[in-house]
């Protein structure tokens, strides 16, 4: 079994991978900015291959990399920031949305001709992206991708950076959720075999997600929240939410979900419904047609 996969290196997805190399017959390709400095536990169990998700030509090497050899039976696009720090990619588009969203979408772009029959595409989303959930974290506003691209053109932006930021982030991840809808809907006849999901790991603090926040904030999450959180039935853990994540590339219980929302209730996961945005498939398919500009398809 072929799995390549994004965000290997921490959180969630260290924990996902680890258990996948354990399993049985996986063989895990993983796009590392530092393919030479893995975790431990990693170490010569994946091949690591250089990926630089905030550089569309880094991406574009990547896929071409990954597409030799066997189809890939699972495509696993976990990785994720939170960026507040007004942070520009190499392309000049803002950072969140050009790591979490243009970055993976161009993956399923460039990766979709090399996918294994009966295979997995699953894109690590979050409840943010739906204002219903009232995570904290400001909701999304609007899906225009050229707006969210350069912010600086959006006359509604928000003037204080780190609200700019934590809202880039639930959009970046309505994209993602609109993106798997989105692919399920245009695949219906050419990959009606594959299995398409949005994942909502819950909220998972002792992660490196808020790694960019100034002072002692993203401490505070790697290390206080872990133990000071209140479990409630949207709150996980690393180890938890890599299981999922995991069971969901490989699971037999989950074959043939066709853009589905998956999101972690009571440390399992459940097909939930996404936000009212994310099911308005004319702004979905605008999404699609304007990040194959961004990207250059
Ligand atoms: N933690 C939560 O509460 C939560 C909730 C909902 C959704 N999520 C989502 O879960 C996913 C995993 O996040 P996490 O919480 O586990 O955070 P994390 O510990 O910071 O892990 C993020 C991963 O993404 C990788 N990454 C970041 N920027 C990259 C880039 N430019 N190129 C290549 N790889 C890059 C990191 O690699 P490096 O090792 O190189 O930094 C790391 O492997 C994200 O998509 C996030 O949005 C998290």
């Amino acid at each position: 079994m072929k799995i390549v996969m994004t965000g290997a290196t921490g959180g969630i997805g260290l924990e996902a991978a680890q258990r996948l190399v354990g399993g049985p017959a996986a063989r895990l390709i993983v796009g590392a900015r530092r393919p030479d400095r893995l975790p431990g536990s990693l170490n010569g169990k994946v091949k690591a291959l250089p990926l630089d998700l905030a550089s569309l030509a880094s991406v574009r090497t990547f896929a071409a990399a990954v597409a030799e050899g066997d189809p890939i039976d699972a495509l696993i696009l976990n990785a994720g920031i939170q960026n507040v720090t007004d942070a520009k990619s190499a392309d000049g588009f803002e950072l969140s949305f050009a790591v979490n969203h243009l970055a993976h979408y161009l993956l399923v772009r460039l990766l979709l001709p090399r996918m294994a029959r009966g295979g997995r595409i699953i894109l690590t989303a979050s409840g943010t992206h739906d204002p219903a959930e009232k995570t904290g974290i400001p909701p999304p506003r609007h899906i225009d991708a050229a707006r969210l691209a350069w912010p600086r053109q959006d006359p509604d932006l928000d003037r204080r950076r780190i609200v700019r930021g934590q809202r880039a982030y639930s959009t970046s991840k309505l994209a993602n959720v609109m993106t798997a809808r989105e692919l399920a809907h245009r695949t219906a006849d050419t990959h009606p075999d594959l299995t398409i999901i949005a994942f909502d790991p819950g909220f998972t603090p002792g992660t490196g997600l808020a790694r960019d926040y100034p002072g002692p904030s993203g401490l505070i999450f790697r290390f206080l929240l872990p133990l000071l959180v209140k479990r409630t039935d949207r709150v996980s853990t690393p180890e938890n939410s890599g299981r999922l994540l995991a069971e969901l590339a490989t699971d037999p219980g989950h074959a043939g979900l066709r853009g589905r929302y998956m999101a972690v209730r009571r440390e399992e996961v459940v097909d939930a419904p996404p936000s009212a945005a994310a099911h308005d498939a004319e702004l979905a398919e605008k999404l699609w047609d304007n990040s194959a500009g961004l990207v250059g398809l």
